[in-house]
């Protein structure tokens, strides 16, 4: 299983945070946004990893990263993803390097609490098609939402205004090596853009998706609050077991931010 954390794109609904920097290079607590997916991927026994990244401070990631050895990694891989074109379109610069293997791709912009290590196991041994990982949210219509009838995914709408069910799809999506030919049919969304709920779709429609339900907190970070969010339920969590401190207040924002 090979591991993708993409980490491109403009951020510019963080401007102007991102303005001179990449969003995934901005702070969580006290880490950069990007080594929580990575460590995600790492402690799901992921050791393969390739950092799909663009724009004028791609060469920081390498500055920052190097090799992994912060992640007890020996090496680390990465491409450059020229302009724009979405995450599927990303995703599409990883096919040399995944081959005929499984993929776990990773937004550089989604954190998880839990380990996702069990789900892994399970697709490893399943061994095709595709899987995704849904979270209930307070407000749906900010993300990939799926449509679900008896215990099966019938389809996922992007961003609805009238969302169909509760639940966000996470940004984690674990793939066989058909994704590859399925983005090449792809075409650009009404926002200009290569959708991973299009990859997604194809796979339901080959009825080839499964399912996981996110276990503990989950956030993504590309808009202010959800940058504060998740800041806020790292910071709780790292001080929690840590034990020095009793951070009573971030303890009381991280349960009212718990939902999103
Ligand atoms: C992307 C996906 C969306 C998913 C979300 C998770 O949205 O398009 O389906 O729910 O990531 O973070 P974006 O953040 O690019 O708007």
């Amino acid at each position: 299983m090979k591991g993708i954390v993409l980490a491109g794109g403009l951020g510019s609904r963080l401007h102007p945070l991102t303005k001179i920097t990449n969003k995934h290079l901005l702070p969580i607590y006290n880490r950069p946004m990007i080594y929580y997916p990575i460590q995600t991927l790492v402690d799901a026994g992921i050791t393969e990893i390739l950092i799909v990244t663009g724009g004028r401070n791609a060469g920081d990631f390498l500055q920052l990263l190097g090799n992994g050895k912060a992640f007890g990694l020996k090496h680390l891989d990465y491409t450059y993803q020229e302009g724009e074109g979405g995450i599927a379109a990303a995703l599409s610069l990883a096919e040399y390097f995944v081959d005929r293997d499984l993929v776990c791709v990773i937004l550089g912009d989604n954190i998880y609490e839990k380990s996702v290590l069990d789900s892994v196991a399970n697709f490893i041994q399943l061994g095709r098609g595709a899987k995704i990982h849904l979270k209930k949210v307070d407000h749906p219509q900010r993300f990939g939402v799926p449509i679900i009838s008896g215990d099966r995914i019938v389809k996922i709408e992007e961003k609805p205004k009238q969302p169909k069910s509760e639940y966000a799809v996470t940004g984690l999506y674990m793939y066989d090596p058909t994704v590859f030919e399925i983005i090449k049919t792809l075409k650009p969304s009404g926002r200009g853009e290569l959708e991973i709920t299009d990859v997604n779709n194809a796979y339901i429609e080959r009825d080839e998706m499964t399912y996981a339900i996110v276990d503990g907190w989950w956030s993504d970070a590309g808009t202010f609050d959800s940058l504060l969010r998740s800041n806020i339920l790292v910071a709780s969590q790292a001080e929690s077991d840590s034990e020095e401190i009793s951070p009573a207040a971030l303890q009381a924002s991280a349960s009212i931010l718990r939902q999103q």
